[in-house]
């Protein structure tokens, strides 16, 4: 085990918020500062910080920045431009329901504290630095709930994962890498396969970092061997995580892990999503209702600052996909691992 310090992506320093600049991660780690919403819409918007629920995390802390910077003190005013931080935030990325669920829980608890609008400041600050300990427990706790239902044999573990689902993408922790971390901790894990993740290779950059800085044993490979790798039987399981899920289990998480789900049921391997409850979205009833982030070619055709495709051609760069629920061996969340055509059984316990 190595022993460097855990890795916590969003942290409220006193005044600010510090992010680790995911875009420069694994050849530089910096560390940028955050002290006006609209910068914080910034970060989010070109993944300095990516990941749903850190991007919940960080919205969260947005929207007390935002209110840190309204000037009036009448109530009803404060409100008002209150949500047009809301509306800024809310722009920046629209598939991780992450982010409209924190800054949601934002604006009721500044409209249900009473009191004068600076008190109103200091609760929305703890209610972002709520949001943030209680994913970080969530992680932990679906790390922990992921054990339950990992496969029983063999006894060490060859994990597949797509994208960054790590402590990078959330508090801390992680959610697919959570149950990896909690996997490695009991002696259950042999080695995770880290996909490239094309185009914006968060598996190649995160996912294999996060795992180097713990000593967790990682191969790399790139998108388009996961079914040869499969065939070779050198995959146990495959966890990812989720950007959104509907109602009905359909996920859309990071392009390419709907490829994942085919391959694995082609090979009779189990596919989990490990997603905290904030992320279930209750009102879609099916995954055709998520919307769809579409990005800049930009991300496509070049590979870091080299174009790598001829002019004249065209390009279509979805972030991410939907794999539909039949595909889905089940949902790992911090209240435990259900089917997805149980995932009603937990709306209840969700926060709103
Ligand atoms: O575009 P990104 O990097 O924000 O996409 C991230 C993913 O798709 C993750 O798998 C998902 O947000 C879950 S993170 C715990």
């Amino acid at each position: 085990m190595s022993g460097n310090p855990p890795v916590y992506p969003v942290v409220w320093k006193e005044d600010h918020v510090a992010l680790i600049d995911q875009t420069r991660l694994p050849m530089e780690y910096a560390v940028v500062e955050i002290r006006r919403y609209d910068d914080m819409a910034r970060a989010i918007q070109t993944m300095i910080v990516r990941g749903a629920p850190a991007i919940g995390v960080a919205a969260a802390y947005g929207m007390y920045l935002g209110a840190r910077e309204i000037q009036t003190e009448e109530r009803g005013e404060f409100l008002t431009q209150l949500e047009t931080v809301a509306e800024t935030l809310r722009q920046t990325r629209p598939t991780a329901v992450n982010l409209f669920w924190a800054i949601a829980r934002m604006q009721t608890v500044a409209r249900q504290t009473l009191g004068p609008v600076s008190y109103l400041k200091k609760v929305l600050l703890e209610t972002a630095q709520g949001i943030q300990a209680e994913d970080l427990k969530t992680c932990q706790a679906i790390g922990d709930r992921g054990l339950e239902v990992l496969p029983s044999t063999p006894q060490k573990l060859r994990i597949l994962t797509h994208c960054n689902a790590g402590a990078l993408a959330t508090a801390g922790y992680g959610t697919a890498l959570g149950v990896v971390r909690s996997a490695w901790k009991c002696d259950r894990l042999e080695r995770v396969y880290a996909d490239e993740t094309r185009p914006r290779l968060q598996g190649a950059k995160l996912t294999t970092w996060e795992c180097v800085q713990e000593g967790i044993p990682v191969t790399a490979i790139a998108d388009n061997m996961a079914a040869h790798c499969m065939k070779q039987g050198l995959i146990d399981a495959v966890v990812v995580g989720a950007d959104r899920i509907a109602a009905n289990g359909d996920t859309a998480n990071k392009i390419g892990t709907y490829n994942l789900a085919i391959v694995a049921k082609a090979h009779l391997i189990p596919f989990f999503v490990a997603a905290p409850l904030s992320t279930i979205d209750f009102t879609l009833i099916e995954g055709s209702a998520i919307p769809i982030e579409i990005r800049d070619a930009e991300e496509l055709y070049q590979i870091g600052s080299t174009r790598i495709y001829p002019l004249g051609v065209e390009f279509y760069n979805p972030a991410f996909d939907v794999t539909p629920a039949e595909l889905i061996t089940a949902i790992i969340t911090e209240h435990g691992a259900v089917a997805p055509s149980h995932l009603h059984q937990l709306h209840s316990q969700q926060v709103v």
